[in-house]
């Protein structure tokens, strides 16, 4: 499994410096600022890289491990990059009675990342995601917006097989 996020791009290290540079023009320096301000970084960069939470933490003029302590706490922030394809495991009762632990694990072990991570090469990026109203279907894996159903180790392989083929032929014809 990766400790890491994936490197951040010069794209997103452009973002994080012209939010820093404009947060004192759109918030004050009160602390109660901090989860607004980190909601608006993330919704400009895509997620929250190291280098914004430093920054906000010194325009806050509060540690740095308060503004990482909120950042882990709540759902809503991500750590990591958003990959090229989504994977969401859905963990509603069905596909948990179904196997959908076993399914995660599946997920895990093929990608080497952990829930709410990404692959070092940012194509996929895996989480959990509640019912999705297909139980009939359970185990269920939403990729990219697409419910597949009834899934299982072996499925996992041969959907991960699938986007290898796309990208070889891809690297090829270009
Ligand atoms: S519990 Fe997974 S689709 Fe309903």
């Amino acid at each position: 499994m990766t400790d890491f996020p994936p490197e951040i791009t010069k794209e997103e290290m452009g973002k994080v410096s012209l939010f820093l540079s404009n947060i004192n023009s759109t918030f004050s320096k009160e602390r109660s600022n901090l989860i607004p301000i980190l909601q608006e970084a993330q919704n400009r960069i895509g997620y929250l890289p190291h280098e914004a939470m430093l920054g906000i933490a010194e325009f806050l003029d509060i540690p740095d491990i308060d503004v990482y302590s909120v950042v882990t706490f709540y759902n809503q922030f991500r750590l990591n990059p958003p990959g090229k394809h989504s994977i969401r495991v859905c963990m509603g009762t069905a596909c948990h009675v179904g196997g959908g632990t076993v399914i995660m694990d599946a997920w895990k072990r093929r990608l080497g990342i952990d829930k709410r991570q990404t692959t070092p090469d940012r194509e996929f990026d895996l989480d959990t995601v509640a019912c999705v109203g297909c139980c009939a279907m359970a185990p269920v894996t939403v990729i990219d917006e697409e419910v597949q159903g009834k899934i299982s180790p072996t499925r996992v392989d041969g959907i991960l097989l699938g986007y290898q083929i796309e990208r070889k032929k891809e690297s090829q014809s270009s």
